[in-house]
């Protein structure tokens, strides 16, 4: 039911944190892609190379790093934009406290107050605290501040006795995050719209076994089409021949060469949102063999045509309030180049991407974006996944305020 969710666990000082390392578990057995902050007393309880070791990733506990000065006191802000929810269990009294009162005092507290994803909180402690007037308050207040709130179970505590204060299974955890992630899709941006992205290379076959093509990987693309399934869209995603897999539920139609891909947009083209980020193959052969081409039968020169530029035609035969966003990949020129594609192919938004970066390109999990629209223009850098993200959210969360 978590499939290609992204959960983001945060784990505070209490002896139930050793449960939270069963929970990152089912978290991941159910499809989902957990990583993990703890507060520093939470590492009295459980070491974080445990946390780090399960979920593949590095733990965040300090918001200061000395070995890695530059980049790692900013996670709060990339990890609380990656997640679809902050998952705080358990949580200690002392850390409610912090939360309610809008404390940013570790790396936990302060995603608190950067994610920009719902959070649910799971208070885990002894049944004296959590009877205390405080500990009430602070429940009734973070959810007066819209958070949502898991309230512990019934059972044996730590200190012996019988009361509430327990860490809830995880399967109740797991079914309450999987109703928040769903409910707060229909609040997203693209709730209600249909998005067309296309994603990948074509191909264009000279004969069975030959074709002209290009080094897309598809992974932006589907970046893009998750991020508008994770903004409340209803994704159609026209995917090219490529390895990379699509982790949110979508529909998905394949596509080989540019001609199919022309068919397959046609089809969709009343979509209200489409992003076309697939290489599209300008030229194609005028003509294919049936058979394979043998060397002593074959030419050393290949006569070509032109394909149909999809993206245009789009742009001339466009629905109403329908709004068009197009890929610009340039070597030289990019700002020059991308805006005289943003006028020729009558698109709103163009995503334009140099080759010549160092982080950016086909292939790399990273990249480099200048978003450039009929007003303005505004620079994406960091993991396509993310970035996808920021640059629906630069135009859709605008539109809709
Ligand atoms: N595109 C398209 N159909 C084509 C070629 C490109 O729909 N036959 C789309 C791409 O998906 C992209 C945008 O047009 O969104 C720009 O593609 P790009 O290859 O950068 O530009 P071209 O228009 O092909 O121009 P050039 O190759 O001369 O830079």
């Amino acid at each position: 039911m978590l499939s290609g969710k992204r959960i983001l666990l945060g784990v505070t000082g209490g002896i139930a944190a050793y449960k939270a390392v069963y929970l990152l578990r089912e978290f991941q057995k159910a499809g989902a892609e957990v990583r993990v902050i703890m507060t520093p007393s939470a590492t009295r309880f459980v070491g974080s190379e445990t946390f780090s070791s399960l979920s593949r990733n590095e733990v965040a506990v300090e918001m200061f790093n000395d070995t890695d000065p530059g980049e790692s006191w900013t996670k709060h802000i990339h990890w609380g934009e990656w997640a679809d929810l902050y998952v705080i269990a358990p949580c200690t009294a002392n850390t409610l406290s912090k939360i309610v009162h809008g404390q940013s005092d570790n790396m936990l507290t302060s995603t608190v107050l950067a994610a920009r994803c719902p959070i649910l909180i799971c208070p885990t402690m002894d049944g004296e605290m959590y009877e205390s007037a405080s500990v009430s308050d602070n429940i009734s207040q973070a959810k007066n501040h819209g958070f949502h709130v898991l309230e512990p179970e019934s059972g044996y505590l730590a200190s012996g006795i019988e009361a509430v204060g327990r860490l809830p299974e995880a399967d109740a955890i797991l079914e309450y995050a999987d109703q928040i992630i769903t409910e707060n899709r229909k609040k997203g941006p693209l709730s209600g719209k249909k998005v067309l992205v296309s994603a990948g290379p074509t191909r264009e076959f000279l004969d069975p076994v030959r074709f002209i093509s290009n080094p897309s990987s598809g992974k932006m693309g589907i970046a893009m089409a998750e991020a508008a399934v994770r903004l409340g869209g209803e994704v159609t995603l026209l995917k090219g021949p490529v390895d990379e897999k699509e982790t949110e539920r979508m529909a998905v139609e394949s596509f080989i060469t540019a001609d199919d891909l022309f068919t397959l947009a046609q089809n969709h083209k009343d979509a209200d949102i489409i992003i076309m980020a697939a290489a599209v193959s300008d030229f194609k052969p005028a003509s294919s063999s049936k058979e394979k081409v043998k060397k002593e039968d074959s030419e050393t020169s290949i006569e070509m045509e032109q394909t149909p530029d999809i993206l245009q035609w789009l742009g001339e035969n466009r629905a109403e309030k329908q709004v068009l966003i197009g890929f610009a990949m340039e070597t030289a020129n990019l700002e020059e180049n991308a805006k005289k594609k943003l006028r020729k192919k009558n698109i709103d938004w163009i995503c334009a991407n140099s080759l010549t970066g160092e982080n950016s390109g086909f292939h790399t999990d990273q990249n480099e974006i200048q978003l450039i629209g009929k007003e303005s223009s505004k620079e994406f850098k960091g993991p396509k996944k993310e970035i996808a993200l920021q640059i629906l959210r630069e135009i859709f969360d605008k539109a809709t305020q």
